[in-house]
């Protein structure tokens, strides 16, 4: 299975323009799954929560899910993409999983990071992993990576590829913290970085690429640069993500005391 990340610089508000770039760059190389950043077609620093509801779509009605989906229909590939999402008077850090045939599943970011708070509603769904013709994945989005508990769920859920779209800004953390959700989880992770800045409301944010992909022993299969707009596919074998032993004596799922920390 080959597994990519797109890592570009969105322009704020500039939706069609957004999407079409996201979608050329992955007429590149083939991939059976595509990871794009979070918010990839809206941009990020929004300024208040009337900006955020004008540009979000509902899923999978909205014009971006169907353009991942048309795009997903003629190439044959899945794609896990961070989309503002407006569901009635909701508006979500969302994500949408899309195939050839069609909407799969949806994510709403479930940990909000900074001003996201007052602009974003928190996420009120389970991280339940959905099948991709019979590979487990789970989605995430940015934030949730400080959150071991995220990718746990998914995880022990049966995960076996942790896709997580991101508009990661503190230099390597994002990049550190995911190698540790693969290793301890023995998952795959695929995370799509946004690169570039934005400044707006008084606020400037510079984002720091560094997308990758994770295998389940923590090693970087892949990393782009911190400021070239970039994709990167590896092939995988997803079922290594079953294997949850790491000694002779030891396998970190049955090896678990939840008795002792399920607080
Ligand atoms: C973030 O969650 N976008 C930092």
């Amino acid at each position: 299975m080959r597994v990519g990340y797109v890592q570009f610089a969105p322009r704020f508000g500039k939706v069609k323009g957004n999407t079409a770039r996201a979608i050329s760059l992955m007429e590149g190389p083939k991939a059976d799954l595509w990871v794009l950043p979070e918010l990839f077609s809206t941009g990020y620093l929004f300024t208040s929560r009337d900006e955020v509801a004008e540009l979000a779509e509902p899923i999978p009605e909205g014009p971006t899910t169907r353009a991942l989906i048309d795009f997903a229909r003629r190439t044959g590939a899945f794609v896990v993409a961070g989309i503002a999402e407006r569901a009635g008077d909701r508006i979500y850090n969302g994500a949408v999983v899309v195939g050839p045939e069609g909407f799969i599943g949806r994510y709403r970011k479930i940990h909000l990071f900074g001003k996201e708070k007052l602009w974003f509603d928190p996420g009120d769904l389970p991280l339940e992993p959905v099948d991709l013709g019979g590979v487990r994945i789970g989605v995430m989005i940015c934030f949730d990576h400080f959150f071991p508990e995220s990718a746990r769920t998914l995880a022990l859920r049966g995960a076996q590829i942790i896709c997580h779209p991101a508009n990661l800004v503190l230099p390597g953390i994002g990049q550190l913290s995911m190698r540790m959700r693969a290793m301890e989880n023995r998952v795959f992770t695929v995370t799509a970085n946004r690169i570039g800045s934005e400044a707006r409301g008084g606020d400037e944010l510079r984002f720091t690429g560094e997308s990758q992909i994770v295998g389940p022993d923590g090693a970087v299969l892949s990393r782009a640069g911190p400021d070239t707009e970039e994709v990167g596919v590896v092939e995988i074998a997803p079922e290594r993500a079953w294997d949850k032993r790491i000694t002779r004596y030891n396998d970190l799922f049955a090896d678990r005391r939840p008795e002792f920390y399920s607080l």
